[in-house]
């Protein structure tokens, strides 16, 4: 059993990312009239970008690529379109990472096929081996250091996943912490683990 090294994003790291961002986008002279928040991973970063631009109209789409934790589901596609119409408008397409990319670029493809005036792309991530690269990004992470980033909005399906992948050679949860540790590289509080490894019934 192998874990992907993880990386541990903490909210003062995407207090940093999302200034880093506005203040790119602002610079380049852009404020998009409607943000369009990728789900899951683009609704956060979306709704703090649009407090820092004054943007007051969000929107959602879903484009699915990576499955539970650092798995991918295959090919690319769209599985929620677009929730309101962007025709006319200037867009702003916002994911947390891009990865291989494939997310953001389809979404951006499927937003520019509705008619918007202009659409550009931001994330708070952008691995180097990525095909796509988005208009904005808040931050490069040379692709010889990829890792899964835990972000916070996805904390607890990560921490459960990787536990429960973990636990029949780590036999409980101080087994699975260590693992953890030594494996994914991440410190998880023990009581984390114990939790993420309960039934959904007991959990608190
Ligand atoms: N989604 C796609 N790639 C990812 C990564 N490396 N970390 C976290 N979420 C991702």
């Amino acid at each position: 059993m192998d874990l992907p090294v993880c990386h541990l994003v903490h909210w003062d790291d995407i207090d940093r990312w999302a200034d880093a961002l506005a203040g790119k986008i602002s610079a380049a002279g852009r404020s998009p009239e409607t943000i369009v928040g990728l789900t899951r991973g683009g609704w956060v970063p979306s709704r703090l970008l649009a407090d820092r631009l004054g943007v007051k109209h969000l929107a959602a789409l879903r484009a699915q690529h990576w499955g539970v934790t650092a798995t991918q589901t295959g090919k690319a596609e769209i599985t929620e379109k677009l929730t309101s119409p962007v025709d006319g408008r200037s867009v702003l397409v916002v994911d947390d990472i891009t990865d291989t990319g494939e997310s953001l670029r389809l979404a951006v493809e499927h937003v520019r096929a509705t008619g918007p005036r202009q659409v550009e792309s931001a994330a708070f991530l952008h691995i180097t081996h990525s095909k796509y690269v988005p208009t904005y990004y808040a931050e490069e992470v040379p692709k010889e250091r990829w890792a899964w980033f835990i972000f916070p909005w996805n904390y607890w399906e990560d921490i459960r996943t990787l536990s429960a992948k973990a636990l029949p050679e780590g036999k409980d949860s101080a087994g699975v912490r260590q693992l953890l540790l030594e494996q994914a590289k991440i410190a998880v509080p023990e009581a984390d683990v114990r939790q993420a490894l309960a039934p959904p019934a007991n959990r608190s």
